[in-house]
């Protein structure tokens, strides 16, 4: 599949912006996305990386301006964000990668969700012509931002149609060395935020900051 454009929702943050670094030198036309098109310009003049296919936009701009969304905003502010702008293509792909992730006394766990997971919650909250995918849950942030070095791992994909998929697992296949592994229906997404939950916990116990999954005996 062909990415033309797309737009990364929260691309001055730390997972959006190394997803849109990763896309552009990837051949990507990419869109940052930001509340505040001027942060979101200072962060792309900012990057080393070649951005001459990477330009800035209000969240409305990116999110009217793409067939596939990339949604890198903190979980509580989705709700918010899709009420105030539902200005979507016809057909497009929303990629929610959120992690609703509540640090308590027992240490980090998922937030109760009525839909069941972040992917379902962005679902419930776009017009019914658009898709949602969810993807990018766990691999983490600062390895994403090393622009430079490949990644050698897996992430998975799942979605709401197989449109969404096959646009999700075509974004994991421009970050170098990551291999998308498609999951299914958009409800797995809660089993893909549950082993975000899990390399948290890998890593504090290990007392690594890199874990990250590889499915054996999948080719
Ligand atoms: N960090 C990780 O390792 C990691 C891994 C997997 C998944 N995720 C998921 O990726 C998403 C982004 O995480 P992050 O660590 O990149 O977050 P972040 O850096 O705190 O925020 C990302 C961007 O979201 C925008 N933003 C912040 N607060 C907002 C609000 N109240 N309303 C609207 N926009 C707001 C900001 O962009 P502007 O100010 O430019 O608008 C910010 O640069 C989260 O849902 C997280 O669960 C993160």
């Amino acid at each position: 599949m062909d990415i033309g454009t797309v737009a990364v929702v929260g691309g001055t943050g730390r997972q959006g912006s190394g997803l849109a670094r990763r896309f552009a030198r990837a051949g990507a036309d990419v869109i940052v996305g930001s509340r505040d098109p001027a942060r979101a310009a200072a962060a792309i003049a900012s990057w080393s990386a070649p951005t001459s296919s990477v330009r800035a936009a209000s969240y409305a701009g990116a999110i009217g301006s793409a067939p596939i969304i990339v949604l890198a905003v903190p979980f509580d502010s989705v709700a918010d964000l899709l009420a105030r702008h539902a200005s979507f293509q016809a057909g497009a792909v929303v990629v929610d990668v959120a992690v609703p992730v509540v640090f308590g006394e027992g240490g980090p766990a998922l937030a109760p969700l009525r839909e069941g997971s972040s992917a379902e919650h962005v679902k419930a909250r776009v017009p019914a012509h658009v898709r949602v995918a969810g993807a990018f849950k766990t691999v983490p942030a600062h390895l994403l931002d090393q622009i430079d070095r490949p990644l050698d791992c897996d992430e998975f994909v799942c979605g709401d149609s197989s449109e969404a998929r096959e646009a999700a697992q075509a974004l994991v296949r421009l970050v170098q060395g990551l291999r998308p592994v498609d999951v299914g229906p958009l409800a797995r997404a809660r089993s893909i935020e549950h082993l975000t939950l899990l390399a948290i916990a890998i890593n504090r116990r290990h007392r690594i900051h890199d874990a990250r999954y590889r499915i054996a005996g999948l080719s």
